[in-house]
């Protein structure tokens, strides 16, 4: 049996963790990428599967990554390992948690430099350079900050030392009182920001964009996207909100903590997406624009607005923020696992894995360089995708390692933990709850899950052929 409290420290209450985690869940996902996944992807449609994904299989993943964290109280490596023996099984499951350090490599690696992107926002916006712009003058403006690979590399850097240095002196000291102000400063802003979208005239045209229930275009490539996103914006599929469950004090309930967490972070979401689409058809702009889409479209309403200066400023401190926050726990596991298992002191273990991640967002850096080598385009599930390894990344992690990670996670909560294990670490009281959630992680988000990955490697329609003879037998 686990310790009873992790090595590298712990929350001080329930609601530490949920700011915690809050902070690790609300981020780019939920302003930068989800505004322009859902205008790539149609609008309503796409975010009603989405929703569906958050509830269906978020939520229970995410309980049951809390919980494993919490039985563990280690890194997610070593969580899976004890786990597994514990339950007198092979300790390869270690392998989940294998996967989920390398998925963060990978994520925080370009996440840092989009974060990137917001920390020379907040010199553009307090220099006043959005007053007065015309469309075409806010989108040369984000061209030529792409088009500056030093600038970017500098950004970039900026950020990765600022993950770090939170990193290396301890997640406790810091990160959670700059939650505690930050998080709610952040609603407060984009609420203000959603009353300027609604003064525009084009409000109902950005809400009906959003709540549109046009099925007919929406194809798998789409489906995958939403369920790949439902794990990125809540943080699942790599260990980060495990790593956190270690650090949550026995008595707090997971089941509640779980609600609390996925509702402020859909909130977010869709708030950013009340922002953005009514200012895209304001301005005459692309829905489908692509990772452009937020540093286009609010840098238009800040240079319009009185006070602009000030929110523009305002609103990408906050932004970076968040992204702060986000970018710690994709950077913890890892750091936890180099401490557990190569005897590194913290502050070393960050410096490496900080210094490893910036390497690889290099990669990154080039793929906005329009005549770089590793600038091409491909098609993904039918999308067209024009940023080469950036757009490799992003659809590696988030389509893929996260998905499957979750489906391993929710196989080894659901099917490997004993059910007297789990019951007694969820100490959920009544039975129902608790057996919804063992039907939904061990039969439906796995199914689901599987059911996407399967129908886009294409090998979902030789099953079904194989099946029909047995069905068209019962029907007869
Ligand atoms: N959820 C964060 C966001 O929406 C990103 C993030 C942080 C993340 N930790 C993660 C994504 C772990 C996947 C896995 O911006």
């Amino acid at each position: 049996m686990a310790t009873k409290t992790s090595i590298h420290g712990a929350w001080s209450s329930r609601w530490a963790f949920i700011l915690a985690a809050t902070g690790s869940a609300v981020g780019l996902g939920n302003i930068w990428k989800f505004p322009y996944i859902t205008g790539e992807n149609g609008g309503g449609a796409f975010v009603i599967v989405y929703l569906f994904c958050i509830a269906i299989i978020g939520v229970p993943i995410m309980m049951a990554e809390i919980m494993l964290g919490r039985r563990g109280r280690q890194s997610p490596i070593n969580t899976m390992h004890t786990l597994a023996i514990e339950s007198g099984h092979h300790p390869g499951w270690k392998f989940i948690g294998i996967l989920g350090v390398l998925a963060g490599f990978l994520i925080l690696s370009y996440y840092s430099v989009i974060a990137g992107w917001s920390l020379a926002y907040i010199f553009r916006a307090g220099a006043g350079a959005f007053t007065g712009q015309t469309p075409t003058g806010i989108e040369a403006i984000f061209d030529s900050l792409l088009g500056n690979p030093e600038a970017l590399l500098g950004w970039h850097t900026l950020f990765m030392a600022m993950t770090v240095i939170v990193i290396a002196r301890g997640v406790k000291h810091g990160l959670e009182r700059a939650v505690k102000f930050l998080m709610p400063a952040l609603l407060i802003l984009m609420l203000i920001l959603v009353g300027y979208a609604i003064n525009t005239n084009s409000f109902g045209k950005g809400v009906s964009f959003l709540f549109n229930l046009n099925f007919s275009d929406l194809g798998w490539g789409a489906i995958l996207t939403a369920i790949g996103h439902a794990f990125f914006t809540l943080s699942l599929g790599m260990g980060a909100i495990m790593i956190y469950g270690a650090y949550l004090p026995k008595d707090a309930s997971i089941a509640k903590t779980t609600f609390t967490i996925a509702a402020a972070d859909t909130m977010i979401a869709l708030l950013a997406c009340l922002i953005v689409f009514p200012l895209v058809f304001e301005n005459g702009l692309k829905v489908g624009e692509g990772p452009g889409l937020v540093f286009v479209t609010l840098p238009l309403a800040f240079g319009k607005m009185d006070g602009g200066v000030f929110f523009g400023t305002l609103f990408f401190i906050l932004l970076t923020f968040a992204a702060w926050t986000s970018a710690i726990s994709l950077l913890e596991p890892v750091v936890t696992w180099l401490v557990e298992n190569k005897g590194l002191k913290r502050v070393t273990a960050s410096l490496i894995a900080g210094g490893v991640t910036w390497l690889v967002g290099v990669l990154t850096v080039f793929s906005f360089q329009k005549d770089s080598p590793i600038i091409f385009s491909f098609k993904f599930a039918g999308e067209q995708k024009s940023n080469g390894v950036f757009d490799i990344l992003d659809i590696l992690t988030a389509n893929i390692m996260l998905p499957v990670g979750g489906v391993l996670i929710a196989v080894f909560a659901g099917w490997i933990m004993s059910r007297e294990a789990s019951r007694d670490e969820l100490e959920i009281g009544d039975g129902h709850t608790y057996n919804l959630w063992r039907v939904l992680v061990r039969f439906i988000s796995p199914a689901l899950i599987v059911i996407v990955i399967l129908k886009l490697t294409g090998l979902l329609d030789p099953i079904i052929y194989l099946f029909t003879p047995i069905v068209d037998m019962f029907r007869s």
